[in-house]
């Protein structure tokens, strides 16, 4: 019988965590939000505010509706609080150590059918679940940022996830509204294994002063109905966030599709990070 999932922890209030956070809010589950400051937490306690209050402003919600989502989401530093949930997702800096540690801690706080999943985009999900007691209930739930428009959520199966776990982790995908899609623990699982060959060639190509960095990002606006170029795109998707998957995929791949161009490396050391640090390609206010 599937399981009942109705209180879910997210673990880590990055841009990523904030997103799932506001995702599962929005469908009306209890999520339990943990990280691992306070200066993290208002971080995510802020982006939900915005979020929604600009919802209201919009008229897509009224007030009454508001308060009760935002009273949907306790806050904590302590992940022995995420005891009664029926699924957490860990959303924290890409780091297999740092992971593995977090799983290894959530095996010994959570039931013993409690569903963990990451949504690493990159990493091995089966070593990031390896060392807790349960890897068959261990997933990959990797959802794309912005996490509250985009529909997909790619499911990674290991060679040990139960049949059961990944049936009740894809229908509650559905349930949040999303198209989930089903993979293997894959560097890139299918999306980003598919992007980041396209998004390289770009930064190389804008390296080498094919074009500007306007009509490199046109083109593909504008020919391919891509809702963003690849530049923008970079930015908004954090140029250290996609050095780290480019070197995770290159180091399983050796595809030289995937080898980092040394342009990023260089803007990463610049500081230039995209959006969140006010300039990468393009400058934001
Ligand atoms: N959080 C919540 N909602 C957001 C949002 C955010 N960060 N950003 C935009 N939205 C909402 C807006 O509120 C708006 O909602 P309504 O239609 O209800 O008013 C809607 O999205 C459209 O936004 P805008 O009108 O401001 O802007 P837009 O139409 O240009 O869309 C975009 C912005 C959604 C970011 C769109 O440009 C887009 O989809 N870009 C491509 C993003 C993409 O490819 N992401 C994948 C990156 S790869 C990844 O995530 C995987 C990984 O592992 C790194």
């Amino acid at each position: 019988m599937a399981r009942e999932i109705g209180r879910v922890g997210v673990v880590g209030l990055g841009t990523m965590g904030a997103g799932i956070t506001e995702v599962l809010a929005r469908n009306g589950l209890s999520v339990v939000a943990v990280d691992v400051d306070d200066e993290g937490i208002a971080r995510g306690r802020g982006h939900l505010e915005h979020s929604t209050s600009r919802a209201v402003a919009k008229s897509k919600m009224d007030e009454p509706a508001r308060e009760k989502l935002l009273g949907s989401v306790s806050y904590t530093t302590t992940l022995a609080d995420l005891a009664d949930c029926d699924l957490v997702i860990e959303a924290i800096p890409e780091q297999l150590e740092l992971k593995a540690r977090v799983f290894n801690e959530l095996d010994g706080i959570v039931g013993p059918d409690t569903i963990l999943a990451s949504n690493t985009s990159s990493l091995s999900v089966t070593e990031i679940g390896v060392h807790t007691g349960r890897p068959g209930k261990i997933v990959g739930m990797h959802f794309f940022n912005p996490a509250p428009v985009l529909k997909l959520v790619e499911v990674v199966r290991t060679v040990v996830t139960e049949q059961d776990v990944v049936d009740d982790v894809v229908a509650f995908a559905q349930r949040l509204g999303k198209e989930p899609v089903v993979i293997g623990d894959r560097a890139g699982f299918i999306a980003n294994a598919l992007l980041f060959g396209y998004l390289n060639h770009a930064v190389a190509m804008y390296e080498s002063r094919y074009a500007t960095r306007e009509d490199l990002d046109a083109a593909m606006r504008f020919g391919c109905g891509y809702p963003m170029g690849p530049l923008a795109l970079l930015d908004l998707i954090g140029l250290d966030t996609a050095y780290e998957i480019l070197e995770t995929m290159y180091a399983q791949s050796r595809n030289r599709l995937h080898a980092p161009s040394p342009m990023l490396k260089q803007m990463i050391t610049a500081g230039l990070l995209g959006r969140k640090s006010g300039r990468g390609f393009y400058t934001y206010d």
